[in-house]
């Protein structure tokens, strides 16, 4: 395990440097730095922002989180990787990439400062572009209820009596901008006597028109290890998610191209095109990225098994769902 030592004096635009490990971070008021023993790499602080964001919030979620074509982190749930270059061939080619693992606490604790201190007042790392203010300039100010958001997760199913995630006008979720069409029904349900407690239903489309941010998918309900996390996407999903199990997503409204390419290289394997009501599975061995023209609905749907990830990497089950 790396010790982490990080600054407490600022630098001229007002921001402070971070160390971790062989790993240094600063930022200046348009870029990211970052520094390892063999390499040093530069990201647009909005991009940078925006995955940290997701990293932290998800807990650094399923596999692989790459910010970019470089810098990433992998979860091996308990500790963690953080890399540079090591999905990338060229860096792998040139014996330039790096990476360092970490336990859980001590990583998801420097990321967790790094962007409390780097997220200005305006900026919302969660938020469309349209829907927030910018992240560049010197430091001004901070944005603690944005970057300490957690992942929504129901209680129970939504819509059941104690479920505290249902989105109203009353829970401070008006509808969005772009949902001002979605019919705001619910369904009529007849419970059989003594069953009231039991038997719910919620309108879905009506859940995720409320969504307040983007490429966020909430925890609506849990069967078992199967999990059904819909979202809401506008712009581009803010890392390129490099899968350790098979994920299924069912285009929900309008319209998302994913970019496809190999988990270890890089390397462009597909671009898919979901339309409402497509259905795809995205197999363990690859990553991807979703671009979304117009807000859209989706629902991943996860198998949260923690056996999948070795079962997967030492060939007992396989990558795809489907063998055709
Ligand atoms: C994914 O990596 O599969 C993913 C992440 C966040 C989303 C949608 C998909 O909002
Ligand atoms: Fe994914």
């Amino acid at each position: 395990m790396s010790s982490t030592e990080t600054g407490t004096t600022t630098n001229e635009h007002g921001y402070r440097s971070f160390v971790i490990g062989g790993f240094s971070f600063e930022r200046d008021e348009h870029f990211v730095h970052i520094h390892w023993p063999t390499g040093r790499h530069v990201m647009a602080a909005d991009v940078f922002l925006k995955a940290l964001m997701r990293d932290v919030s998800w807990n650094f979620f399923y596999g692989i989180v790459n910010f970019d074509a470089v810098f990433g982190t992998m979860n091996h749930y308990g500790n963690v990787d953080m890399f540079a270059g090591r999905y990338n061939a060229a860096y792998r080619k040139a014996e330039l990439d790096h990476q360092e693992n970490f336990g859980h606490d001590d990583l998801m604790a420097c990321f967790k400062e790094i962007l409390a201190d780097w997220t200005n007042a305006d900026f919302d790392p969660f938020a469309s572009p349209q829907e927030t203010g910018t992240p560049f300039g010197p430091k001004k100010g901070d944005n603690q209820t944005a970057v300490n958001r957690t992942r929504v997760l129901a209680n129970r199913m939504v819509g059941v009596p104690g479920d505290e995630a249902t989105r109203s006008d009353e829970n401070g979720f008006p509808k969005n901008r772009m949902f001002a069409d979605v019919d705001q029904t619910e369904p009529a349900v007849h419970a059989e006597p003594g069953y009231e407690q039991e038997v719910a239903a919620f309108n879905l489309f009506a859940y995720l028109s409320r969504s307040d941010v983007t490429w966020n998918p909430s925890v609506v309900s849990v069967c078992r290890e199967s999990l059904y996390c819909p979202t809401t996407e506008e712009f581009i999903l803010p890392v390129i998610h490099g899968n350790d199990r098979v994920e299924w997503f069912v285009q929900l409204s309008d319209e998302i191209t994913w970019k496809v390419e190999d988990r270890e290289t890089g390397a462009m394997r597909a671009t898919v095109v979901m339309k409402a009501g497509d259905c795809a599975a995205m197999p363990a061995d690859i990553r991807h990225q979703g671009y979304s023209p117009k807000r859209s609905m989706l629902l991943v749907w996860e198998n949260a098994a923690a056996s999948l990830p070795d079962l997967i990497a030492s060939g007992q089950a396989p990558t795809v769902p489907v063998s055709f």
